[in-house]
């Protein structure tokens, strides 16, 4: 990985993984044909033109150190979702800090009963397991963070790029979903045993179905964005806003400050919420201590659990 571009010859290619010229021949029109850049043949030696933008723990590993996610990195060309292979390590012991990269999901879930569109290579499809010393109320707070880590990445990547936060988990970039995140926990009443929170972002995908009302980080800006860039800004920063959680009793009112700043959506947003088969419609008014949204209605403010938000 350090030295990705130089030219190495089919001997030594052939050499290294015990085999012989032809069979690398054959490996690297297979390389070609699923899109990598090589120049070259077996006379001249073979020339990766750029390094593929994969989401592969050689390339993060470096970039993440000293944060608590550079040690158990795991990365998949595809899976069915990275949040339900989080979820069963997690419940065989894997240690806080593993993250589950894929570059594909088959079966990728998003809140409630939705489905999250994980086509190859475009998004980012990333669930990190956390083991925090938290009630399950305070969960909400820490999911909140995860919202307002996202949306740090994407500015320090592209400074131009300001993503809303809806609470309480969608980034929207023109009242279009960028990126969703699903936190998903295995509690006792009083204590989280673990968590995983699952984070899809758009990023280069060039199209969306009429009916989704999405967009992605290369359609808003006219120009193909790094994943790896934009994985380590995003690993980076949740793992500031985790640790600042973790260590700093006063952090959680911080957050729904800092979250409330940042979002269209906390104060004054005429908005309609669908929740466990029933609805009203209301102006937000703020998040609770616990970080639910209150919504003035004509019967007084309500207080959103769990339902939809949308604007009225
Ligand atoms: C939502 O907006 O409904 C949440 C979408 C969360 C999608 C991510 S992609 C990575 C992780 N694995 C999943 O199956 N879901 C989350």
């Amino acid at each position: 990985m350090e030295h990705a571009t130089v030219v190495v010859s089919g001997t030594k290619i052939a050499q290294e993984i015990s085999s012989s010229r032809s069979e690398v021949w054959r490996l690297i029109q297979q390389l070609r044909g699923l899109g990598v850049d090589v120049a070259g043949h077996p006379a001249t030696g073979y020339q990766l033109l750029s390094v593929p933008d994969l989401l592969l723990p050689e390339v993060l590993r470096s970039l993440l150190r000293g944060t608590i996610f550079d040690a158990h990195l795991k990365h998949f060309y595809k899976i069915g979702s990275t949040n339900s292979a989080a979820m069963a390590a997690a419940a065989d012991g894997a240690p806080e800090g593993t993250v589950f990269l894929a570059e594909e999901q088959t079966a990728g879930r998003g809140r409630g009963a939705n489905s999250w569109q994980s086509p190859r290579s475009t998004g980012i499809y990333c669930s990190a397991i956390l083991r925090p010393a938290l009630p399950p109320s305070d969960v909400l707070v820490l999911s909140l963070a995860a919202g307002l880590a996202v949306q740090a990445a994407i500015q320090q990547v592209d400074s131009r790029v300001h993503a809303d936060l809806k609470w309480p988990n969608d980034l929207l970039i023109d009242g279009k979903k960028v990126c969703g995140i699903l936190t998903e926990m295995n509690a006792e009443a009083t204590r989280v045993r673990y968590l995983v929170v699952g984070i899809g972002i758009n990023v280069n995908q060039g199209s969306f179905p009429k009916d989704l009302p999405a967009t992605s980080l290369s359609l808003v800006t006219g120009s193909e964005w790094s994943r790896v860039d934009l994985t380590s800004a995003l690993l980076k920063s949740l793992d500031r806003e985790y640790r600042t959680l973790m260590e700093d009793s006063d952090e959680r009112h911080s957050i729904l400050r800092r979250f409330a700043e940042n979002s269209s959506w906390v104060h004054g947003k005429d908005v309609r919420i669908e929740e466990n088969g029933s609805a009203f419609e209301g102006t937000t008014e703020g998040l609770d201590q616990r970080g639910f949204l209150q919504v003035r209605t004509s019967k007084g403010t309500q207080t959103v659990l769990s339902g939809t938000v949308r604007e009225r």
